[in-house]
């Protein structure tokens, strides 16, 4: 088993990122509903609704955060989606929001849409397939951008990417929100170093990054880090914010 820096609120190691690293600790796979299907429903129709037990246990205290930073937001797009719960989840909590999921990820985006169908709601897009590093992104509008376990799990090319994709797409004053496990200083907790040292016997190019690295990619995007919220687990979620172009 990969080393976990604290409460499981990881994903496992030795596989590629993708709805797969649900691994055989997810929930036995639901088959997605027929109804409430899009265009792109129709094409993922039957698939396997995978389950990661970290989005159960995270997915209220981020609740707790996006529902006070989101609160005057419309048009939210989600990065990296992964299974799809978060997407239902958050669409459901927060009716006021057009959610956007999307990933790079073919099955990915099935579960996804499994989700969806499941879910049955209106204010819940069906699944995009973006890349973050492929720019400009497939989306022609987004007043809010979350993204959820990324930039550890994947090279430090797709935070600038995401930096600077955020910046295309935002309007002014818009947030995005990332979350994850970060070091501040260079420091971060001892299950963050552990997590960081398997995530990087992966893949060289992964691992936890530094806020102060970010940060000065955020700035140089025109981004500036509003607020750093601590979450359970050893984790946070940051607040970039755009300011005036
Ligand atoms: C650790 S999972 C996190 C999923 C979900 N946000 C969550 O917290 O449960 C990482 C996700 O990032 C996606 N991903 C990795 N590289 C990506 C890229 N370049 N563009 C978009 N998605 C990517 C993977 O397919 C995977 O679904």
């Amino acid at each position: 088993m990969r080393p976990s820096s604290d409460t499981g609120e990881r994903h496992p190691a030795g596989r590629p990122p993708g709805p797969s690293y649900q691994g055989s600790s997810a929930m036995g796979p639901a088959r997605g509903r027929r109804s409430h299907e899009g265009a792109a429903g129709a094409a993922y129709r039957g698939a396997v609704r995978h389950h990661a037990p970290a989005a159960e246990r995270n997915r209220g205290p981020l609740l707790e955060v996006l529902r006070r930073v989101l609160a005057d937001r419309r048009d939210v797009l989600e990065i990296a989606s992964g299974t799809g719960q978060h997407a239902a989840w958050f669409a459901r909590a927060l009716p006021h929001l057009r959610w956007q999921p999307s990933d790079r990820d073919p099955e990915a985006l099935a579960s996804i849409e499994a989700w969806r169908a499941e879910a049955g709601l209106p204010n819940l897009a069906p699944a995009r397939a973006l890349d973050v590093g492929a720019l400009p992104w497939p989306v022609e509008h987004a007043d809010a951008i979350v993204c959820i376990n990324l930039v550890h799990i994947a090279p430090w090319s797709s935070a600038v990417a995401l930096f600077e994709g955020a910046a295309r797409l935002l309007p002014d004053a818009a947030p995005l929100a990332t979350y994850g496990p970060y070091r501040f200083a260079g420091r971060s907790a001892p299950s963050n170093d552990a997590f960081d040292a398997s995530l990087r016997a992966q893949d060289p190019r992964w691992g936890v990054r530094d806020v102060d690295d970010l940060a000065a990619l955020a700035r140089r995007t025109g981004f500036d880090l509003e607020e750093v919220v601590p979450m359970p687990a050893n984790n946070h979620t940051l607040v970039w914010r755009r300011g005036p172009a």
